[in-house]
């Protein structure tokens, strides 16, 4: 069957552009999942809302379409990235109301507008009056008018925002501010490292196993032949409070930014990413159908022996999984209709898995490479590469036009769009061996509004 390229396990807009994942939250017995949303164009352009989807679970959606829209004079040209934080009966919006005035003006240290903006819902789709919480006069005088993206969590009964930014001296940043009510915020301290970039965004603190780690998506990082192999970065440090160590990228694919995490009610702590990036030299052709891009698959993460983070497709994926499952053997060609999951506990230390003429995953002299062999299927996506000496086991989502690469039990992910003709793939294993499941697709409604 033709493949018309619509997701069928990943969140994703009718029309329009999506990015950034916003307000990732459990509350009044739902998930709520905003994101940046341009409705009027699948590249982007017109007015920068936050879209919505509602998850009884997260398999079963609704989708509303744009619930914030840039309304009022702080967020006129754009309602930015921002998050959640559940209190009492209401859930707290912070975002980033982008302002650029008119004149001839850079847009970095001067002519932009970067303003915290809160709204409260009851309900996740009806939105309070807006409040604006902190202006560009709020900042450090070392920052440029790059800062936005708040996090805010609560911490041993006060509360906690960081802001991403972009120094008068072109380095990236994370701005704490603490406040005891949620409107009234107090700079503590910034917090950036040489040579990491010029701009940082969408930061998040991640506390976990008892330790605690610092997101953020960087910008302006040199490019490397296995590290930082895209336009813009996404990863995190061990993070004491102060000194941010050894940073870590989140997914070494080609499409994977600006995640941010959040609670499940039983504790898990998932991320979710934009399962794309800004100012990509690829292409993805649902452009030219009317909308473009889509998130990841919430993770869940956990802390593994090295003290990174690991990271794990969700549980509730398993659910949708067609019985009985496919082996394949070595050397064995297999069919296999989308969307599926292929895991193998067992590799040699050379192997390849092909997915039709779309894709080949290998792994060579402990380099896990994710190859396109030609443009068609990749949009003009190459190759990616990670390190990660001896392969044991490998995890495989594969959407209608997306792959979720799980290496070692999710110490190292690959994630990448992928465009093939057919929604059939022959499975080609050489040195690895596996079994595929076919999955169902999640429930996607879409109200009058989506
Ligand atoms: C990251 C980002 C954020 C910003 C948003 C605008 O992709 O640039 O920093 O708030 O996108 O859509």
């Amino acid at each position: 069957m033709k493949n018309d390229l619509r997701q069928k396990l990943h969140l994703e807009p009718k029309k329009g552009w999506l990015n950034d994942p916003n307000g990732l939250s459990f509350f009044g017995g739902a998930y709520r999942v905003y994101f940046q949303y341009s409705p009027d164009s699948p590249y982007g352009d017109g007015d920068k809302c936050w879209g919505y989807f509602e998850g009884r679970d997260l398999l079963d959606w609704k989708y509303m379409g744009a619930v914030i829209r840039p309304d009022i004079r702080e967020d006129i040209n754009g309602v930015y990235s921002g998050s959640g934080l559940v209190r009492g009966d209401k859930l707290y919006l912070f975002y980033t109301g982008n302002v650029k005035e008119d004149g001839d003006y850079d847009y970095i240290t001067c002519g932009r507008g970067a303003n915290v903006i809160l709204v409260t819902t009851t309900d996740g789709r009806h939105m309070s009056g807006k409040r604006v919480l902190l202006r560009n006069s709020d900042y450090p005088e070392y920052c440029s008018c790059h800062v936005r993206d708040p996090k805010v969590w609560e911490e041993n009964g006060s509360y906690r925002m960081v802001l991403g930014a972009r120094t008068l001296e072109d380095k990236g940043c994370v701005l704490f501010y603490r406040s005891d009510d949620l409107l009234d915020w107090h700079f503590e301290k910034s917090v950036g490292k040489d040579d990491l970039g010029y701009m940082w965004e969408c930061p998040d603190v991640i506390r976990l196993g008892g330790r605690r780690f610092l997101s953020i998506s960087p910008q302006g990082l040199p490019h490397g032949m296995y590290s930082h192999q895209n336009v813009y970065s996404a990863g995190y440090f061990a993070f004491d409070g102060e000194v941010p160590r050894e940073f870590e990228e989140w997914d070494y694919g080609f499409d994977f930014y600006a995640p941010q995490s959040f609670t499940a009610p039983d504790g898990r702590t998932l991320l979710i990413g934009w399962m794309g990036i800004g100012d990509i030299p690829y292409k993805n052709p649902t452009a030219e159908l009317g909308w473009q891009h889509c998130l990841t698959i919430p993770r869940e993460l956990s802390v593994g022996k090295n003290g990174r983070i690991i990271q794990r497709p969700f549980r509730e994926l398993g659910r949708l999984k067609k019985e009985p499952p496919v082996s394949i053997a070595q050397g064995e060609n297999v069919t296999a209709k989308l969307p599926f999951c292929f895991a193998s506990a067992a590799c040699e230390d050379s192997f390849s898995l092909r997915l039709s003429d779309a894709v080949e995953l290998r792994t060579e002299n402990g380099v896990f490479s994710l190859k396109f062999p030609d443009e068609r299927a990749g949009g003009g996506r190459d190759i990616r590469r990670v390190k990660i000496g001896e392969c044991r086991s490998l995890e495989v989502i594969a959407d209608m036009t997306s792959l979720e690469i799980f290496i070692n039990g999710g110490e190292k992910v690959m994630s990448t769009r992928f465009y093939p003709d057919e929604t059939a793939l022959t499975v080609a294993a050489d040195g690895i061996t596996g079994i595929i499941h076919e999955l169902a697709e999640m429930r996607v409604m879409t109200d009058e509004n989506g």
